[in-house]
């Protein structure tokens, strides 16, 4: 049995991003956007990173930032799919996201405690924030 390697490419623009290309994500979400409300959120974004699984010509990770482009940049959404985490395509969007954003003063970020760790050994610092969520808003209807 011959198994082809995954051969991962990450590109920082959506010209050549189709929805049928972003199935999969938003595991575990109650009310998850569908995939042309995700390639919305890309397209509208300040920066992205996309990690791209070439042989299959889908999307299995990206990272999203927006920004005011002059002071400040949050992160909303970090996503590797099942299937390919624990390979070192989540840090590596992080660390492009990061070096991307390099410019700007303030790169902020809201993660569950359990993912503190994670963040903090990509160099970034614990904080505290504030926030609202209108739950039926969530799949971006
Ligand atoms: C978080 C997530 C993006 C990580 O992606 P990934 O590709 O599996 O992560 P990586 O393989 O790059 O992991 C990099 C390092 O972090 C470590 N790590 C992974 N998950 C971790 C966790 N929950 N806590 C601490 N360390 C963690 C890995 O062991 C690895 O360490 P190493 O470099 O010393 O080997 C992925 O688990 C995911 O999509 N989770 C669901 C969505 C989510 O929680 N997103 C974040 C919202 S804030």
């Amino acid at each position: 049995v011959s198994q082809k390697l995954n051969s991962i490419r990450y590109v920082s623009d959506t010209d050549s991003i189709t929805a049928d290309m972003l199935h999969g994500f938003f595991v575990g979400w109650p009310n998850p956007p569908n995939v042309d409300a995700h390639l919305r959120i890309l397209q509208g974004s300040y920066h992205v990173v996309l990690a791209i699984d070439i042989g299959h010509n889908k999307v299995i990770g990206f990272i999203n930032a927006i920004s005011d482009g002059v002071l400040a940049a949050y992160i909303p959404l970090l996503e590797v799919l099942p299937a390919y985490q624990k390979q070192g395509i989540g840090k590596e969007l992080v660390m492009q996201m990061l070096a991307a954003l390099n410019h700007l003063y303030m790169i902020d970020l809201l993660c569950d405690p359990n993912l503190q760790p994670y963040y903090e050994k990509l160099g970034m610092h614990r904080g505290q924030g504030m926030l609202i969520r209108n739950y039926d808003k969530q799949n971006a209807q």
